[in-house]
């Protein structure tokens, strides 16, 4: 009876103990590879999709942190601002921009890239009567801390207060608001000339989505994951070659085992799963990468996909299930900077400078599922995207 108790006591007392004790193991261990390279992107701009939160929040701030002018590219703009006010406060550096991009409608991303491309990646910034100043996107809530300091290095200059007048933004002029404290000014910061895209991280992604379709009529998870992202690519992709040595950065799941390329049914009309189709769409980041990093050997501009590993992130939020075993296993995973260390590396690694068509996870290659390997398949599913699309892509 003694030596029952006692082994019944040193059950519940050791095995609870040799975990806490273990926990620092088991969270390095979970947490993955991470990204050792310490390049800095100063006169580099980066466009990464869906950074408001999760894994592209995480890879704005690094790359941030590293000197480049960052384009938080999402569908709701006070998010988007709220991300970048943090990033800006937190690494100082002020070229952090938020973009309008919804990639469940071909017209946003469309319009997106137009003013991307127009050098139009400022906020437009209003001066509307007499003293009342404000901008779109709240700018005068986030900068006004920071501005004096900003116009000193950049060396911008004000404009005078009390006209009526829009000032859109120049090429890589914007304009600003400033409180003195008494009363608002405007102040336009110039921040140079070129017009380049260095990176393109296409991160923003959905998953067990409800059967639903995009303004396009696309099925949700293939018209966002896949073919929002395949059109950006499309439009921006000039500037990417112009701008060379240039990144494109997919990012997939290890999910994408799961997937098919069901040409007979890629709307997912005839049958569809939450999971699969999602699985589906992942495939298809694999797909495009291999087939587009073929298309652009010899350009200067290489495309990568990756696995971020399991992330503790808002990933999950369609499903009540999902959302519930994350929270109760959030231990078991990655952090949302544990999961960016993968679109990092791909993004920044010097020894992937002329690295292409590759899939990595915790920042090395992984294993690739052989229909994500079938390059008859990835030319295949090439062509129908561009027909999807309505585009010409050779
Ligand atoms: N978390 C994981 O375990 C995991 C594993 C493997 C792969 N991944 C991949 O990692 C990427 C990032 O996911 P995450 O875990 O960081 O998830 P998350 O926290 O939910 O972030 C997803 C981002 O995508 C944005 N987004 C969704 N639909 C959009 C649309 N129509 N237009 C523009 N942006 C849109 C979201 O914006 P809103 O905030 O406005 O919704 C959000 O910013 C995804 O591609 C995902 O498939 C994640």
């Amino acid at each position: 009876m003694l030596n029952c108790l006692v082994t019944v006591l040193g059950v519940f007392i050791c095995v609870p103990l040799l975990l806490f004790m273990a926990a620092p193991y088991i969270r390095r261990y979970i947490a993955g590879g991470v990204c050792k390279s310490t390049a800095k992107l100063n006169g580099k701009v980066v466009v990464i999709t869906g950074a408001n939160t999760g894994i592209g929040k995480e890879t704005a701030r690094d790359l941030a942190q590293r000197g480049a002018r960052v384009i938080i590219a999402c569908r709701d703009m006070a998010k988007g601002e709220a991300a970048a006010c943090e990033i800006r406060a937190e690494t100082g550096n002020q070229q952090v921009i938020v973009k309008k991009l919804d990639l469940a409608d071909t017209k946003s991303i469309r319009e997106f890239a137009e003013n991307f491309l127009a050098g139009l990646c400022c906020p437009e910034a209003r001066l509307q009567s007499g003293n009342s100043l404000s901008c779109t996107y709240g700018l005068d809530q986030f900068y006004p801390t920071t501005l004096p300091a900003i116009l000193n290095q950049e060396g911008g200059h004000t404009v005078a207060s009390g006209l009526c007048q829009t000032l859109p933004c120049l090429k890589r002029c914007c304009l600003v608001c400033l409180h003195d404290g008494e009363s608002p000014k405007a102040a336009v910061l110039d921040w140079g000339e070129e017009k380049e895209l260095h990176i393109l991280i296409n991160n923003a992604g959905v998953m067990l989505c409800p059967y639903s379709k995009t303004a396009d009529g696309f099925e949700i998870h293939l018209g966002v994951n896949h073919l929002g992202h395949f059109l950006l690519t499309f439009l921006l992709l000039e500037c990417l070659k112009q701008s060379a040595p240039a990144r494109i950065v997919n990012v997939s799941s290890l999910a994408h085992h799961g997937g098919r390329i069901r040409f007979h049914d890629l709307q997912g009309e005839k049958c569809y799963n939450w999971g699969l189709a999602y699985c589906h769409s992942k495939l298809a980041n694999v797909l495009f990468t291999r087939e587009l990093a073929r298309r652009l050997q010899g350009t200067g501009v290489t495309a990568n996909s990756l696995h971020p590993g399991t992330v503790h992130s808002s990933l999950g939020r369609h499903s009540i299930l999902m959302t519930l075993l994350w929270k109760t296993f959030s231990f078991f995973l990655k952090t949302p900077r544990e999961g960016a260390q993968t679109s990092v590396y791909c993004a920044v690694a010097e020894e992937l400078e002329s690295v292409t068509g590759q899939y990595f996870s915790d920042c090395r290659p992984a294993y690739v599922s052989p229909q994500g390997r079938n390059d008859e398949l990835a030319k295949k599913f090439w062509n129908v995207s561009c027909e999807l699309l309505g585009i010409q892509w050779d």
